[in-house]
């Protein structure tokens, strides 16, 4: 099976996420910078909530795709939304990439909210559930 993840963080903890989910299934997190370049069965596609939305740079690189990617599983970190879920969902949808229900999200740091966070216990859940996918 071929996996890849992708992902996009300003801050850092997003690729916390990235990495621990990278860890687990044994595949390098590279950022949304790097464009796919193969066919791929799963897309680990991480992202954070700026302003009720995702980043200009996400939504370049799924409009971007031009290979054939069986599901795409998101994960995300947030301060106030629960996960960036139905963001990513519209631009896939636009692109007819299909979107697995299942995601994971968890708080990030934010100002003073949050502090630590994703923490280890997040990490370890994110890896964990990346496990349960593959
Ligand atoms: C400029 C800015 C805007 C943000 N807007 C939102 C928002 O609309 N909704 C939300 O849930 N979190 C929001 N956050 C919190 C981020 O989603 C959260 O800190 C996230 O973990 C950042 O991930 P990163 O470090 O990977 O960039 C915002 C953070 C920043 C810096």
């Amino acid at each position: 099976m071929k996996i890849a993840i992708r992902y996009y963080s300003r801050g850092g903890n997003t690729k916390k996420l990235a990495d621990a989910i990278s860890n687990a299934v044994g595949v390098e997190a590279k950022t949304v910078s790097e464009p796919l370049t193969e066919d791929v069965d799963i897309l680990f596609l991480g992202s954070a909530a700026y302003g009720f939305d995702v980043d200009d740079e996400v939504k370049k690189f799924i409009d971007g795709i031009s290979v054939s990617v069986g599901k795409v599983v998101n994960f995300s970190t947030t301060s106030v939304i629960k996960s960036t879920y139905k963001y990513v969902a519209k631009l896939l949808a636009a692109k007819d990439i299909p979107l697995a229900k299942d995601e994971y999200s968890c708080r990030g740091s934010f100002a003073m909210l949050y502090k630590g966070r994703p923490n280890s216990d997040d990490c370890r859940a994110a890896a964990d559930f990346a496990k349960s996918i593959v």
